[in-house]
């Protein structure tokens, strides 16, 4: 049989609220023109992200009457330890609430002023939490990375002559090299495993430890597989114990792939950094063997960690993207290409054209599509990373819109459903207008922000 199915059965389901379209209007124009503001019962599709909005699984929910509540050394954190350290041989791992807690603990150690860190493409809280530290954080992806429609297998590659040249020019002022899998904010496109193999021997060429972003690993895994030569024979937890044995930590966001709704963890090698850290945990987060979970959740996670790598799982998860950037590619809409793994990305300064960069064509094409369809996305272009530091605004590397799909929660019609709003949508891209910012805060303003249209 050709068709891949969802594999799984539904056995709870969350009804979806009905809205119209002029309510939508209304609703949108009281938000300020935000998504972030949008009460989530006024969405009927949400896809403003993936992270803690997946379904998790009867075995998962079998899991929480197992967590253990206790303050020290509960049984969930060390069934919760091993499931991480089976796929990810680190010596510490440190649980967090979320993948930025662990990123700021992190940071706090390794950052402050005067520093860079150099990534592929950092997202936006991590590099939040590098500049709210005082440091500095530069993308190196590749080229290909930057152009939505070049079909490069690994558009989420390290540009590994520019990390050479970075280091001998910054060297003394970086202290670690950083690598995002799926490289998100570049349109979930996957990294090689040459390439984390090259990154991590460059890194430490300088003396610098390697530290991967891990959020979508089994996704970044599955590409691996299927399009790396003399990958196709392996298993999914073997290329992942690959990809992070030339690791010297790594930072995890539980609520992607790890199908939980809450979590994340800081996983390191060096000692005396963790022991910093577990410090830095007790403060912040939580006693090391909870650090800002309940007992309940590390278990979920200890389950998810072991679904995430099945491949059936993995290959509808993919399918299910191909399946609608095939489709918009076909209607003429400018997608990324080739489809990612947690979304789809639409290429909205190229679609919207007449709109300038600084006059935000990705939220243009967000509120639109919520107006029309009640399908959130999310922008992820000018409005969330034009704004720098020193106050100034130049245009994002690209003006994407994102459409995330959470974990196992929605099905082959609301594809379908997607995609025809997209065919509604290119009957009036041409009229749409931009927006200005009207009120924005310091730091990561797209949150919080208002617009008012032009
Ligand atoms: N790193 C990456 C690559 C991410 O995508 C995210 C979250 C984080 C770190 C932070 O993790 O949310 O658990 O604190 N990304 C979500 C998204 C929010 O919508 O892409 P967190």
């Amino acid at each position: 049989m050709k068709t891949i199915i969802e594999p799984f059965r539904i056995k709870s389901v969350e009804p979806i609220r009905m809205t119209t379209r002029q309510e939508r209007a209304r609703l949108i124009r009281a938000a300020r023109y935000n998504l972030f503001a949008l009460q989530s019962d006024d969405v009927l599709i949400d896809l403003l992200t993936d992270s803690g909005t997946g379904a998790m699984s009867s075995l998962q929910w079998a899991a929480i009457m197992r967590g253990d509540e206790s303050y020290a050394g509960s049984p969930s954190f060390y069934r919760f330890e091993a499931a991480v350290k089976d796929l990810m041989p680190f010596a510490h791992v440190i649980p967090t609430h979320q993948g930025r807690a662990a990123e700021s603990i992190l940071f706090d150690l390794l950052g402050g002023p005067g520093r860079r860190i150099p990534s592929n493409t950092h997202f936006d809280t991590t590099r939040g939490n590098i500049e709210a530290s005082g440091a500095m954080g530069d993308d190196l992806v590749i080229d290909e990375g930057r152009d939505p429609a070049s079909e490069h297998p690994f558009k989420g590659n390290m540009d590994l002559a520019r990390l050479e040249t970075y280091l001998a020019e910054h060297g003394p002022s970086v202290p670690l090299v950083m690598t995002t899998i799926t490289n998100n904010a570049g349109g979930g496109q996957p990294v090689s495993l040459e390439n984390i193999r090259a990154t991590a021997e460059i890194a430490h060429k300088y003396g610098k430890p390697f530290v991967i972003d891990g959020c979508r690993f089994a996704e970044n895994a599955w590409f691996i597989k299927t399009r790396e030569p003399g990958q196709q024979d392996r298993t999914i937890p073997d290329i992942v114990r690959d990809c992070f044995a030339v690791a010297d930590g790594m930072t995890m966001s539980a609520k992607k792939d790890a199908f939980g709704n809450i979590g994340g963890w800081l996983a390191l090698n060096d000692d005396d950094l963790a022991e910093q850290a577990r410090a830095h945990l007790i403060l912040s987060e939580g006693f090391p063997t909870y650090g800002g979970l309940a007992g309940r959740d590390l278990d979920a996670l200890a389950q998810g960690l072991a679904e995430i790598v099945d491949e059936d799982y993995l290959r509808y998860r993919i399918a299910t993207n191909a399946y609608i950037v095939d489709r918009l590619d076909a209607m003429g809409v400018p997608v990324v290409k080739p489809a990612g793994g947690h979304a789809v990305f639409v290429d909205a300064r190229r679609w919207l054209a007449q709109i300038p960069p600084l006059e935000y064509p990705g939220q243009a094409l967000a509120v639109a599509l919520y107006e029309i369809a009640g399908v959130r996305s999310v922008e992820i272009g000018t409005v969330m990373f034009g704004r720098h530091p020193d106050g100034t605004e130049t245009p994002a590397a690209m003006d994407l819109v994102r459409l995330a799909f959470p974990r196992r929660t929605y099905t082959q019609s609301h594809a379908d459903y997607i995609v025809e709003a997209f065919g509604e949508l290119a009957r009036v891209k041409d009229d749409l207008k931009g927006y200005r910012i009207v009120k924005e805060p310091k730091l990561m303003r797209h949150f919080t922000c208002a617009f008012e249209p032009l």
